[in-house]
């Protein structure tokens, strides 16, 4: 298996703080290190490519799309239905990677090009999630609005990541940066507190900010 850290817990929060707002929720997970909160629709995915099926199915009628996830950026180009041997005659494999599809942008695209007809998606709000670091070429907020750019989203919810910082952890401290050029806002405390700030900007969005449609 290739995969990550993430324990799925800002996911989980962020569907719980959703939905005691009022909204109705429909969680997509992979792995997750704690129960998915009750009475809500959910679906759990294995591999980046069943989370962007699933992820383009729930979008066609969602006024809000968060994309929390933790996607690998690879997969591995071939998969082996038995075991690999290891044997002496040839040499030891190589696990050749594939790039996969970017989920958020591609919602992000199938928003600003849908018919006239399908309102509910022209007005969706999509918001991302960052992981960055910072290093010799740019510090995590130049990174994060270029990040920010490139995937169109109207929201991006940026989290600094370190070797000791963010996966699997309870307590966080986030920036929240707008597409409409909006003064960056920061959110700290608990995950659970995160994510009500998030989905508190999520609402103030719905009703303050001209519909993008
Ligand atoms: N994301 C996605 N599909 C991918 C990779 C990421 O939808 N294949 C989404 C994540 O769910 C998140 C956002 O894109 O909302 C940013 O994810 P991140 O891992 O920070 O960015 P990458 O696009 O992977 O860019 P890079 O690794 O180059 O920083």
């Amino acid at each position: 298996v290739l995969g990550n850290r993430s324990a799925g817990k800002e996911g989980v929060w962020l569907a719980g703080a959703a939905r005691k707002a009022g909204a109705t929720v429909r969680l997509v997970a992979a792995h997750m290190d704690v129960p998915a909160p009750a009475g809500g629709d959910g679906l759990t995915v294995e591999t980046a490519l069943e989370l962007r099926e699933a992820m383009l199915a729930a979008a066609v009628d969602s006024d809000v799309v968060i994309m929390a996830a933790a996607v690998a950026d690879f997969r591995p180009a071939e998969i082996s239905g038995t075991k690999i041997k290891k044997r002496d005659d040839t040499a030891d494999p190589v696990i050749s990677l594939v790039r996969n599809p970017d989920i958020l942008q591609e919602l992000v695209e199938l928003r600003d090009h849908a018919p006239e007809r399908q309102a509910i998606r022209r007005s969706q709000l999509i918001v991302g999630f960052a992981a960055e670091t910072g290093d010799g070429q740019g510090d995590v907020l130049s990174y994060a609005e270029a990040k920010l750019r490139r995937k169109g989203c109207d929201l991006l919810v940026v989290n600094h990541v370190g070797a000791d910082k963010v996966f699997g952890q309870d307590s966080n401290s986030v920036v929240i940066l707008a597409r409409s050029g909006a003064e960056p806002q920061l959110a700290a405390g608990s995950k659970t507190e995160v994510s009500v700030a998030v989905i508190t900007r999520v609402g103030y969005e719905l009703n303050h900010v001209s519909p993008r449609a």
